[in-house]
């Protein structure tokens, strides 16, 4: 396995993930962590020494400890790691100097026989695109080093002392913005001697392994959202220790058509486990009558959720712990900007707050995985393919799908809306290529004319978006006909619609939800 000294870069997490893809096994753990007495325990293969935000020129900057170079084993610096590296063998770093860069940069090389480090230039290109986000930089290779190539910030942008197998970058391999950077990473492991037979159900061994580790014979309890991360989550856990596990499912009244049928068969019929189908819309619908404005329907079904959820987890007596179906991005979202300037667009709910209150220890063994990669161990774990790739849908639910008051009739007419438009794109074949899609209720009625009458019924708008990651999204660009032919199914197949838009808002400067 290959040890990933974390010295606190905000893109450690994708120098992992980039290894995982390269069906390699690694482990991330802080600097502070890593003592000589660890490092002989952990027995890594290889090391990497991650970017951080420190300067190797303070006193007090975080190192290392000197066996990482002792040990004979292949080691790979990035930006803090390259020049903490450099600075720990005997070279030098440079503060600011002016020559910081940030974003996109290119280096050139200097050394022929760079390709067989990082595979580049072999196609004599010249010049290769990397990122780069660094103030200070090496100005002095330490003994045994060579440099192979450079950039206008960084005299020694890819150096090496191929004998001892030491390799130091100033840029950020693990990027997408740097494109060839994983070539450079499976020289590194191949190098190292990784076979590359790591995959996602090794993953999930180690993942139950350590599961079981944590619970014991502990009573652990799930808030069950229906959403691939938390359904990932319990499967996982119920398949490491079985009925200790009990989920707990609340249905608020504002899920889309069959879907409370959908996870309760699933759950509790296929998988077998031990579910509570917590069925509190009338307390929900109740409590949100009246409320139109966006943050305190919000708000109001966060606190409903933590009470119902409260309530009924105690009836499962002696939980000692919370599992949740925490991403990487959640993760890094709260550790940089909790407590930071940035605004609060909307309050997304979670249980948050929740643990304490109850006196409960979190299990979140999705903490290190992408949105994909979940997928993928949904997969592993035999979760039906239509359910893995099933968009996103927030906690707050058809709340904020419809803008203004709540109402059931309002629900009614939204959830019959909304399947019929996820219908015509499943028709069409384009429910993959789209991040999400959902119908909206607007708080208008518009007059129109069918058959021989007159109506005077309620707007609708059509979202679709492609993303990434839910941060930025495009509207996606349906053709005239499909938008055309859906408009007419709407509104011969729903009551209470006679007008139907499309959302081409982009986001920003629009979010992907309508509230
Ligand atoms: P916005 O509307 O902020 O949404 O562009 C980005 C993504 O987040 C989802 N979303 C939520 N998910 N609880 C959730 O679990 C929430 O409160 C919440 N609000 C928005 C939204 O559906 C989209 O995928």
């Amino acid at each position: 396995r290959l040890l990933i000294m974390d010295f606190g870069s905000q893109v450690t997490q994708l120098i992992a993930r980039r290894l995982r893809e390269l069906n390699v096994y690694c482990e991330i753990h802080p600097y502070q962590k890593v003592t000589p007495q660890f490092l002989s325990e952990f027995a890594p293969m290889a090391v990497i020494l991650s970017g951080g935000p420190a300067s190797v020129t303070d006193a007090n900057s975080p190192r290392p400890p000197k066996e990482v170079f002792e040990l004979g084993m292949p080691v790979l610096g990035i930006c803090y790691g390259q020049q903490v590296m450099m600075q720990m063998l005997g070279g030098q770093v440079e503060r600011h100097g002016g020559s910081a860069e940030f974003g996109r940069a290119h280096v050139t090389p200097t050394d022929q026989r760079i390709d067989l480090l990082t595979g580049w230039f072999l196609d004599g290109s010249g010049r290769e695109q990397v990122w780069m986000s660094h103030g200070d930089h090496v100005s002095a290779l330490a003994p045994g080093f060579a440099a192979y190539a450079t950039s206008p910030g960084a005299p020694f942008a890819v150096t090496a002392d191929l004998e001892r197998r030491f390799y130091a970058v100033q840029f950020h391999p693990e990027v997408h913005h740097t494109p060839n950077g994983r070539t450079l990473l499976e020289n590194f492991i191949r190098d190292a001697g990784f076979t590359g037979d790591w995959t996602m159900a090794a993953y999930r061994d180690e993942a139950i392994r350590l599961i079981r580790e944590q619970v014991g014979d502990a009573k652990v309890i799930c808030g069950l959202s229906g959403g691939v991360d938390s359904s990932v989550a319990a499967v996982l856990i119920h398949e490491a220790i079985g009925d200790q596990l009990t989920c707990v499912f609340v249905d608020h009244g504002l899920l889309r058509e069959g879907e409370a049928d959908e996870v309760v068969t699933m759950f509790r019929d296929h998988y077998n486990m031990p579910l509570i189908h917590a069925d509190e819309q009338e307390l929900f619908l109740g409590e949100l009558e009246g409320v139109s404005d966006p943050e305190t329907k919000r708000k109001t079904i966060g606190r409903l959720f933590i009470d119902v959820f409260q309530k009924h987890a105690a009836a499962v007596g002696g939980a000692k712990f919370l599992a949740q179906g925490t991403l990487y991005p959640d993760v890094i979202e709260s550790v940089s900007f909790s407590g930071g300037p940035s605004v609060t667009i909307k309050s997304h709910h979670n249980v948050g707050g929740l643990p304490e209150k109850m006196g409960l220890k979190l299990v979140e063994p999705l903490r290190e995985l992408f949105k994909d990669e979940v997928r993928a161990l949904g997969h592993e774990l035999g979760l039906p393919a239509s359910f893995i790739g099933r968009h996103p849908f927030p906690g707050p639910g058809l709340a904020i799908r419809c803008p203004g008051e709540i109402t059931r009739e309002k629900l009614d007419i939204l959830r019959k809306a909304d399947a019929v438009y996820i219908d015509q794109i499943r028709k069409h074949g384009l429910y993959d290529e789209i991040w999400q899609a959902f119908v909206a209720i607007l708080p208008v009625r518009t007059v129109g004319v069918m058959g021989d009458g007159r109506t005077y019924d309620f707007a609708c708008a059509l979202r679709a978006v492609t993303s990434v990651d839910g941060m930025t999204a495009d509207y996606y660009p349906f053709s005239h006909e499909f938008l055309g032919e859906t408009a007419t199914r709407i509104i011969n197949e729903v009551k209470g619609i006679n007008r139907v838009t499309y959302d081409i808002t982009s986001k920003p400067p629009g979010t992907i939800e309508w509230e």
